[in-house]
């Protein structure tokens, strides 16, 4: 295997763990005496959701929903796929999805739109990172962890090809550039 050696570092795990802390605050003081389930959008948000989860105090419960809209494109290809239901009943619950990245908002506008329809008491929205581009779907972020510009990154849950989701930091991809290490695929 290749050794990955990342240069673009946009933000380190020391920034990115200091800003979830923050985030962990405000949300159980907002959600306090409320029955809370997190449900984070596959598999971006599974980093986030750990370090997330790990601050809270009170009980919460936390479920997957799986949905695909990007496939190896850069570029959203436009149309979602529900690939796994949530499990937990969340009727009259207060909801707050959890996920890595608000782009053009047809992954988070759709999951929103589609929980809906299973009587939650309420549904927020919950991403590390927002990028600031115009929404092909209108969805409002209520905790973001980091504005961005329109840029490709990866790490911290996001993927590259379907790798690069573990390391522990956020690099940025120049256009045309691949990451170091990287493994062509034939
Ligand atoms: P949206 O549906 O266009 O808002 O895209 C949301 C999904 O696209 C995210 O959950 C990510 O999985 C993926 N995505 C968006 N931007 C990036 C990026 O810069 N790097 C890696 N994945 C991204
Ligand atoms: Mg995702």
């Amino acid at each position: 295997m290749n050794k990955i050696e990342i240069e673009n570092v946009l933000f380190s795990p020391e920034e990115i763990r200091d800003r979830i802390v923050q985030m962990t605050g405000a949300i159980e003081n907002d959600y306090r005496h409320q029955d809370l389930v997190l449900v984070a959008v596959l598999k971006g948000s599974v980093l986030f959701l750990a370090d997330l989860v790990r601050g809270f105090s009170c009980p919460l419960a936390f479920d997957f929903i799986g949905v695909s809209s990007y496939g190896y494109s850069r570029t959203s290809l436009g149309v979602v796929n529900l690939e796994k239901e949530i499990s937990i009943n969340i009727r009259g619950k207060d909801v707050l999805v959890v996920d890595d990245i608000l782009d053009s908002g047809r992954t988070l506008g759709w999951v929103k739109e589609h929980l809906q329809k299973f009587g939650p008491r309420s549904v927020k929205i919950c991403v590390l990172l927002e990028k600031e581009v115009e929404r092909v779907i209108e969805v409002k972020a209520d905790y973001v962890g980091f504005k961005i510009p329109n840029v490709f990154i990866y790490g911290y849950g996001l993927d590259y090809r379907d790798r690069y989701r573990h390391l522990p930091y956020i690099a940025k991809l120049e256009e045309g550039e691949v990451p170091p290490g990287d493994i062509v695929d034939e």
